[in-house]
């Protein structure tokens, strides 16, 4: 969460005979805005966030430094699907990709640590093809890593990291002047509420130039054991990335919270066709947050909503595309249709 707290940075690789350059840039919205500290926005977020019913806590507070290594051990986990079948359909689907978006920029919104993202690098630079990779995320020490990790792997690729919300104004989308594919993966696209859902997707294609491309990962509907089971493992991964956001909380604000006063709960929501993630009190918790001047009380059994993860349907995925402005040109699934891949495009 340090991330904001930077200076925007930049740094040029000093062997450039074997690497292109690489920077990590923090971008603020709108341009020129006053820097504000990860803890004014997190004090922020809870004040909406905490006055709903059930009280939330946005899932972006998940990926501090801690979190960001938990979700991508959460990646391997055998009971956790999603990745290795997106990167299983990547693998099969990304030469098509390539020549069907014909990108020269490859941007990529909430890419973490970005391992998936080798199969579109190698794709899109087929032939010693140049390209500029753009990730984006909210946490700084993920993209640090998959810039060293991708210059060094990819001869031809330049990597421009943001440090950004994805919910935040994406524009300019670095790349203009050529065709461009926005990749957003591991259907965090799942963690916006259906309404937040259209407005993003709306605000990307404005931001898109006509002929860019989005590439979307979307988890689908499936048997609820075997969902409930990817978000509750039996090695408590996702419990204690879970618990972590607690911890989160509680070096951001100093607010007195332990995440051992807490039980990790995973539900599927039949009717909104979604995961839910939650916090539940221990005991009985009165805590205190100066930065809202709040006493905030938690009985014994009560909850606190930290992710939505939504499931979706390849209809319904296509739709809502369609709506946004995007023009679905093909998608991909595994044999099994546990996760899908949308390629849509910006008409002119
Ligand atoms: C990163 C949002 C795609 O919803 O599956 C994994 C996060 N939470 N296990 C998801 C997550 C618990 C993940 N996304």
């Amino acid at each position: 969460m340090s991330a904001a707290q930077h200076a925007a940075t930049s740094m040029a690789d000093g062997d450039q005979d074997s690497s292109r350059p690489w920077s990590v840039e923090v971008r603020r919205t709108p341009a020129g805005a006053p820097d504000v500290t990860a803890a004014e926005r997190l004090a922020a977020d809870l004040r909406v966030g905490l006055a709903q019913d059930p009280p939330s806590i946005p899932p972006k507070w998940f990926y501090d430094d801690k979190g960001s290594l938990l979700f991508d051990e959460i990646t391997r986990l055998e009971e956790y699907y999603p990745t290795r079948t997106e990167e299983a359909i990547l693998r099969s689907s990304a030469d098509e990709i390539a020549a069907l978006s014909e990108a020269a920029t490859l941007v990529e919104l909430g890419a973490g640590y970005s391992r998936k993202t080798r199969l579109l690098l190698e794709a899109l630079t087929s032939g010693g093809r140049e390209l500029l990779y753009v990730p984006l995320d909210v946490a700084e020490e993920p993209l640090r890593d998959t810039a060293v990790r991708v210059v060094a792997a990819h001869p031809t690729v330049e990597v421009r990291a943001l440090v950004a919300d994805f919910e935040d104004d994406l524009r300019p989308l670095p790349g203009e002047g050529a065709p461009r594919l926005v990749a957003f993966l591991g259907s965090t696209i799942g963690n916006l509420l259906p309404d937040d859902r259209a407005a993003f997707l709306s605000r990307l294609c404005n931001a898109m130039d006509p002929g860019d491309a989005l590439l979307l990962g979307a988890d689908l509907v499936k048997d609820p054991g075997r969902l409930v089971a990817a978000y509750d493992d039996a090695r408590g991964v996702t419990a204690a990335f879970n618990k972590n956001v607690v911890d989160v909380l509680a070096r951001e604000l100093g607010a007195d919270l332990d995440p051992d006063d807490f039980d990790h709960v995973a539900v599927w929501n039949a009717d909104a066709e979604r995961i839910e993630m939650r916090l539940r009190a221990r005991r009985d918790l009165t805590v205190r947050i100066d930065a809202l001047d709040l006493d905030w009380s938690l009985p014994a059994g009560s909850e606190v909503l930290t992710e939505t993860s939504h499931k979706f349907r390849v209809e319904g995925v296509q739709a809502e595309l369609r709506a946004a402005g995007l023009t679905p040109v093909r998608t991909w699934t595994d044999e099994a249709d546990d996760f899908s891949l949308t390629l849509a495009r910006r008409e002119a």
